[in-house]
């Protein structure tokens, strides 16, 4: 059976039940690097994703790699409810899905060059000014990120926020050879996550972008540069701030 949201087919088909898989980690334990060779019973390399909301991404790169282990986590237990029950039904053993704030995963959970990807999509752009200390992508957060990619390791991360987008194209290209990507992803012509078709069936631009990790900057130039990097103290107006505003009216995603 095929599941649709917004009309888009969720990646992967629900298979009989004796073929599901266990994809949540009910626990993580107390903040110390996790050992994916244990939770995954194999060695291969990692794709994380933070702030995954319904996993969308995660089940499709996990269907359509599946010699990667993938990691996926939000805040939400709600979200990862629906994900796991995603994963689980579509067999995926290389997906694990844990509820957690996306700066401890990537700053306690992850440890130093584990990751082969990093994946951020839609992070919420909070433009309530009294809420604008919860925005993720900040300068520590980047070079956490960065700590935690093998060499060479990719970052990939888009929005519907312009004034957000302006702040990564000003802070990421420290930490990273920094592409933007004009044209939807080939592998997901139709967005790659819930908030992307969703912005896009209210014709608002998404802003996708990624990045190799800058090997040149060792781990002491990575925090030094943490000093001259600005905060994200935008302001941020505009139909891109009523989506935001309608979905938080709206029952958790699916
Ligand atoms: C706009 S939604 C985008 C969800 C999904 N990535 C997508 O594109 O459809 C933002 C998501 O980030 C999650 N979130 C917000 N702050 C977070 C944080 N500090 N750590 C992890 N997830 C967070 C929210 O729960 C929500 O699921």
């Amino acid at each position: 059976m095929i599941e649709y949201e917004f009309d888009v087919p969720i990646p992967g088909e629900i298979l009989p039940e004796d073929c599901w898989a266990k994809t949540a980690i009910k626990r993580l334990p107390l903040p110390a690097p996790l050992d994916f060779a244990a939770i995954f019973g194999r060695v291969a390399p990692l794709i994380v994703e933070v702030g995954c909301g319904n996993g969308r991404y995660t089940l499709q790169s996990a269907l359509a790699r599946p010699d990667f282990n993938h990691f996926a986590s939000d805040l939400l237990p709600v979200v990862i409810r629906y994900a796991t029950r995603r994963g689980n039904q579509r067999g995926l053993h290389n997906v694990r899905f844990a509820v957690r704030d996306a700066e401890s995963i990537i700053g306690e959970y992850l440890g130093e060059g584990v990751a082969s990807e990093i994946h951020l999509y839609h992070p919420q752009p909070y433009h309530d000014p009294r809420q604008a200390h919860r925005r993720l992508v900040t300068p520590r957060f980047l070079a956490d990120v960065h700590r935690t990619l093998v060499p060479g390791g990719l970052f990939v991360i888009q929005t519907d926020n312009p004034d957000y987008w302006s702040y990564f194209t000003q802070v990421i290209p420290t930490y990273f050879d920094w592409h933007e990507q004009d044209e939807p992803w080939p592998d997901a012509p139709e967005g790659r996550s819930r908030r992307e078709i969703l912005a896009r069936s209210r014709n608002l631009k998404i802003f996708r972008g990624f990045g190799t990790r800058r090997d040149d900057l060792d781990r002491g130039a990575a925090f030094a540069a943490l000093q001259s990097l600005p905060a994200p103290s935008f302001r941020s107006r505009g139909p891109w701030c009523d989506l935001d505003v309608w979905e938080e009216r709206q029952p958790p995603p699916r």
